[in-house]
C-alpha cells in the first residue's frame, strides 16, 4: 500500500492546473449507457474511481477507449447487447457505481446493481434513488445485496413528478438519466443544485435529451425515445481547486490556479477571505490565492457549516479544518450532510491540533503547532485534509492508505511538488 512522506514547513508558490471533476465525469460516463452511439468526453481526470467506472462499463460490454495522445479524452461506446449488471466487486469500492442503475433501467428495462454498502463517512443508503425510480414505473426489489429493477408490461419508464425528501446529488442524477428516455415528462422537486448535476444535464441535452432547470431545485425532463452520441468537456474539479486554495492558505503561500471555475468555489473563497486569505478571480479560469502573512497578519478563525451547493461543500470540510488548526481563535465546524465525517480530526490531534469533536460539531482552537507523525487516511477528503496538515507540520509526516486519495485526486503529489512542497510517494 502506498504512503506519502511529507516534510512540512515549505511555503507553496507557483501555478497549478486544476483537473476535470471526478464527480462530474462519473455520471457522464454512466450516461453513455443511454445510447448505442459513442460518447466522447474530454477533461476526464485519471483517478481510481474513473478507472473503476471504466471497468464497470466494460463489464456491461461497453467499449472504453482512452486516447493514446490525450489521456484525459475518453470514448465510451455501449453499442449493443448491454449487460445490465453491476457486480459487488466493482461497486463495493466506489459508491458512485449506483449511477448505472437509472441508465440501465432506461436502456434495457432491467438492471441488477449491487448495493454499495456503507462507507467511512456514514451509512449512505440509496433508498431515495429506489423510491424515485419506482415513481417512474420501475419494479424494484432488494435481495441478496442487489437492487433488482425491472419494467413489467411496458417498454419504457414513464415520466412522473418526483419529490426528494432530502437533497441527493447522485439520486438527482440517476433520475435525470432515467427520465431522459422515459415516456412523458418528469419534474424533479428538491433536486440537487450542484454544478455536477448541471454538467450532466448539458451532456444529456447534447445527446438529444430535453432537460431544463438544472442548477435550480426544480428540474424538468421531457423524455425522448432515443438519444445519440455527443462530445462533451467535463467541468473543472471544484473540490480539487478548493483543496489547492487551502494549500496556498495554510502554507502562507501564493498560488495561481489555472483551468478552474471560480463560480463553483464561491462559498469556500468567501470563507477563506473571512479568515484573512486573499482569493482573486483573475479571469479566464485563473484563481489566485494569497495567504495572509506579508505584513505580519495571520489566519483568523471562522465558523463553518457544510451545506448542499451553493453552500460550503462537505467535501471541503476536512481541508478547511486543517486550515483552521493554523488560524487564531476558535472555529466551530458543523457537518450537516454526513453523520460520521470527522475521522480526520483524531489524526490531526495526533499531530498536535486542538480539536474537540462532539456529535456533528468540531471545535478547533488555533493556531496550534503541528508536528509530523504517522497518520492514516480514512476516506478521500480526509486524506486531503491530512496532506494539508502535514504541509505545515514540523518534521516528517507519513500518511498511510493514500489509496483513498488516489480515488479522486489526479497527480496531487506532482502538483504540490511543482509548487515547492516536499512530498513523495513511498511504494
Ligand atoms: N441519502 C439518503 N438516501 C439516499 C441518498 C442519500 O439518505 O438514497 C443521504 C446521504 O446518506 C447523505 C445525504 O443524503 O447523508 C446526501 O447524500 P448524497 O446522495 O447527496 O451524496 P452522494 O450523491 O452519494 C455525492 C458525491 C460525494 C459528496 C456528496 C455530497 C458523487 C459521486 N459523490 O455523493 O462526494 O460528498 O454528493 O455533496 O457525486 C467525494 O467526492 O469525496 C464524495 C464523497
Amino acid at each position: 500500500m502506498d504512503k506519502f512522506r511529507i516534510e512540512g514547513g515549505k511555503r507553496l508558490e507557483g501555478e497549478v492546473r486544476v483537473s476535470g471533476a471526478k464527480n462530474a465525469a462519473l455520471p457522464a460516463m454512466s450516461a453513455s449507457l443511454l445510447t448505442a452511439d459513442e460518447v466522447k468526453l474530454a477533461n476526464v481526470p485519471h483517478v481510481r474511481d474513473i478507472v473503476t467506472m471504466a471497468k464497470l462499463l466494460a463489464h456491461m460490454n461497453a467499449q472504453v477507449q482512452v486516447s493514446p495522445f490525450a489521456p484525459n479524452d475518453v470514448g465510451l461506446h455501449a453499442a449493443d447487447e448491454v449487460r445490465p449488471e453491476a457486480p459487488y466487486d466493482l461497486v463495493k469500492t466506489m459508491r458512485a457505481g449506483v449511477l448505472v442503475l437509472g441508465p440501465l433501467l432506461a436502456r434495457c428495462g432491467y438492471a441488477r446493481v449491487s448495493l454499495p454498502g456503507g462507507c467511512a463517512i456514514g451509512a449512505r443508503p440509496v433508498d431515495l434513488h429506489i423510491k424515485a425510480l419506482r415513481r417512474l414505473g420501475a419494479e424494484i426489489s432488494v435481495e441478496h445485496g442487489y437492487i433488482e429493477a425491472r419494467l413489467r408490461r411496458r417498454r419504457r419508464l414513464r415520466g412522473a413528478p418526483v419529490k426528494f425528501e432530502k437533497i441527493t446529488v447522485t439520486g438527482t442524477e440517476n433520475v435525470m438519466m432515467a427520465a431522459a428516455l422515459a415516456e412523458g415528462d418528469t419534474e424533479i422537486f428538491n433536486a440537487a443544485r450542484e454544478p455536477e448535476v448541471t454538467d450532466l444535464a448539458n451532456l444529456l441535452n447534447a445527446m438529444g435529451a430535453t432537460v431544463m432547470g438544472a442548477g435550480t431545485s426544480a428540474i424538468h425532463i421531457h423524455g425522448v425515445e432515443k438519444l445519440h452520441g455527443a462530445t462533451h468537456r467535463i467541468i473543472p474539479d471544484r473540490i480539487e481547486a478548493g483543496t489547492l486554495l487551502c494549500a496556498g492558505a495554510i502554507t502562507g503561500g501564493e498560488l495561481l490556479l489555472t483551468h478552474a471555475e471560480p463560480n463553483h468555489v464561491t462559498a469556500l473563497a468567501d470563507k477563506l477571505q473571512e479568515c484573512g486569505v486573499e482569493v482573486r478571480d483573475e479571469g479566464a479560469g485563473r484563481l489566485r490565492v494569497k495567504a495572509p502573512g506579508a505584513s505580519g497578519q495571520q489566519l483568523v478563525a471562522a465558523d463553518m457549516t457544510t451545506e448542499e451547493f451553493p453552500g460550503f461543500p462537505t467535501d471541503m470540510q476536512a481541508q478547511f479544518m486543517a486550515v483552521m488548526t493554523q488560524a487564531a481563535g476558535t472555529s466551530v465546524i458543523s457537518e450537516t450532510i454526513f453523520e460520521n465525517r470527522f475521522l480526520h480530526a483524531q489524526e490531526m490531534v495526533r499531530m498536535g491540533a486542538e480539536i474537540e469533536v462532539s456529535g456533528r460539531k468540531a471545535v478547533v482552537t488555533g493556531p496550534a503547532k503541528l508536528t509530523g507523525a504517522n497518520v492514516q487516511a480514512s476516506d478521500l477528503r480526509a486524506s486531503a485534509g491530512l496532506v494539508l496538515a502535514a504541509l505545515v507540520a514540523q518534521g516528517e509526516t507519513v500518511i498511510d492508505r493514500v489509496y483513498h486519495l488516489d480515488r479522486g485526486y489526479e497527480h496531487l503529489e506532482e502538483k504540490l511538488q511543482a509548487v515547492g512542497a516536499k512530498i513523495e510517494r513511498v511504494k
